[in-house]
C-alpha cells in the first residue's frame, strides 16, 4: 500500500500522471498565524491541483483553512501576522511563493481572479458597475473610455445580467444580491483568467439564486476552459458542479475523490458527517445529523487524529498517531484514483 504523508516536505503525486504541468498545485502548504495567545496553525500541509478545465470544490467547516489557504494562493497573507513557513504554490509548474514580486503580480492580476461571498463590499459604492468593469480595460489593456463602456455591457451581456445597455450606469446598490455577484462573476472574467477561486460566492444569495449564479459559473467555466477552485461548506451545491472535492479539517486535506465516489462511499469518518448532515427531501421532519463537538482550537490541535475527540469511531491509535493520507483501493487492492483519506480505519469506512 502506498502511503503519502500530508504531513512531510514530499509533494504528492499527481493523478494524473500526464508529462505537463498541472494548472495550480499547492505542496506542502503551511500557514500559521502569529497571534497574542500563540501561534495559530491554520494551514497545516495541504496538497491540491486543479487543472484547466477542471473544478476543485474544498469542502469542510468553518475554520478549517478553506479561506486562508485561497488568500495564500492570491498572496494576500504573506505578510504579518500571517506567515508561509512551509510549502510551494506551483502555477504551471513555477512556485509563485519564490517568484520576483513582479512576476507574481503579473499572474495574480490576470491569470487568477478571486471572487468573494459579499459583491457589496467588494465593489465600490459611489461608481457605476460600467465604470468598475470598463476600469479593468482601460487601466490594462488601454481602451478608450467609449470602447471600457462597451465591453462593460459586453460582460453583462455574457453573465446575462438583463438590459445590459440600460443598467450599465446604475450602481452597485440599485442591483439585487444575484446580480451583483453576477457582476464579480463579471470582473473576474475580464481579464481571461486561467484560474477562478470562488470563495462561497453563493452563500449570501437566496436558496433559488444560489443555483442560478452556480449554474452561470459552472457553464463559464465549460466555455472558457478554466480550472475553477469552489470553496463551500455546503455539500449540496457541490454535486453538479464540481469533477473532484477536497475535504479539509483543522487545517488539513482529510479526504479528496471524484465527486460523486465520494457521495457514495466516503472513506473518512468526517466526511461521512457531513453526508448525513444535508437535508434531504425525502427526510423531511426527520432530525438532521450534526457532528457532535466542535472543530478544534488552533492553538491546540489534538494530537494524533485532529478529528479524534469527535470521532465515533476512534480508537487508541487515534489519539497518538496522526494519520497520513492513505490512497484509497478497492477492497481486492484495485486502484481507485484521486481517492485519498487521512483515517486509519479508511478500509472500515468504505468497505463496511
Ligand atoms: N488574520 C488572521 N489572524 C489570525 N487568525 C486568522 C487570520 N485569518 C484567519 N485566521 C484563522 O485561520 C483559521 C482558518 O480560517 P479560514 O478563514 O481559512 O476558515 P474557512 O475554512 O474559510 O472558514 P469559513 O467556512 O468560516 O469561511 C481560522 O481559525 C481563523 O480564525
Ligand atoms: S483516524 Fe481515528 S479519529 Fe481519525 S477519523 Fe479515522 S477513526 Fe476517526
Ligand atoms: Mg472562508
Amino acid at each position: 500500500m502506498t502511503i503519502i504523508d500530508n504531513t512531510s516536505a514530499v509533494p504528492a503525486p499527481r493523478a494524473d500522471d500526464g508529462n505537463s504541468a498541472p494548472l495550480l498545485e499547492v505542496r506542502d502548504l503551511h500557514v500559521e498565524f502569529h497571534t497574542r495567545d500563540g501561534v495559530a496553525r491554520a494551514v497545516n500541509g495541504v496538497n491540491y491541483t486543479v487543472d484547466a478545465g477542471e473544478t476543485l470544490a474544498v469542502l469542510g467547516e468553518s475554520g478549517s483553512g478553506k479561506s486562508v489557504t485561497a488568500q495564500a494562493i492570491m498572496g494576500i497573507l504573506d505578510m504579518p501576522p500571517g506567515r508561509i513557513p512551509q510549502g510551494e504554490i506551483l502555477f504551471r509548474g513555477q512556485d509563485m511563493l519564490k517568484m520576483s514580486a513582479e512576476d507574481r503580480r503579473k499572474i495574480r492580476g490576470s491569470k487568477i481572479a478571486m471572487i468573494f461571498q459579499d459583491a457589496l463590499s467588494s465593489l465600490n459604492p459611489v461608481l457605476t458597475v460600467g465604470y468598475q468593469l470598463g476600469e479593468m480595460f482601460r487601466v490594462h489593456e488601454g481602451l478608450s473610455k467609449k470602447e471600457a463602456k462597451a465591453k462593460a455591457i459586453e460582460l453583462m451581456d455574457q453573465v446575462k445580467i438583463p438590459a445590459a445597455a440600460a443598467r450599465v450606469n446604475d450602481y452597485p446598490h440599485q442591483f439585487s444580491g444575484g446580480m451583483r455577484q453576477r457582476i464579480m462573476i463579471a470582473m473576474a472574467l475580464a481579464l481571461e483568467p486561467d484560474l477562478i477561486i470562488a470563495d462561497e460566492p453563493t452563500t449570501a444569495l437566496d436558496v433559488t439564486v444560489q443555483a442560478q449564479v452556480m449554474d452561470l459559473l459552472a457553464e463559464l467555466q465549460r466555455e472558457y476552459h478554466m480550472g475553477l477552485i469552489l470553496i463551500t461548506h455546503d455539500l449540496g451545491v457541490v454535486a453538479d458542479v464540481a469533477d473532484k472535492i477536497a475535504v479539509m479539517y483543522a487545517g488539513r486535506i482529510v479526504e479528496t475523490a471524484p465527486v460523486h465516489e465520494l457521495y457514495k462511499r466516503p472513506a473518512h469518518p468526517y466526511t461521512r458527517g457531513l453526508l448525513d448532515s444535508i437535508p434531504r427531501l425525502d427526510q423531511k421532519g426527520q432530525e438532521l445529523y450534526a457532528i457532535q463537538g466542535l472543530p478544534p482550537n488552533l492553538l491546540k490541535i489534538p494530537t494524533g487524529c485532529a478529528f479524534n475527540p469527535r470521532c465515533p469511531k476512534a480508537q487508541d491509535i487515534c489519539r497518538t498517531d496522526t494519520p497520513p493520507l492513505y490512497d484509497v483501493t478497492e477492497r481486492d487492492g484495485g486502484a481507485l484514483p484521486g481517492r485519498r483519506s487521512a483515517c486509519h480505519f479508511w478500509k472500515e469506512q468504505i468497505h463496511g
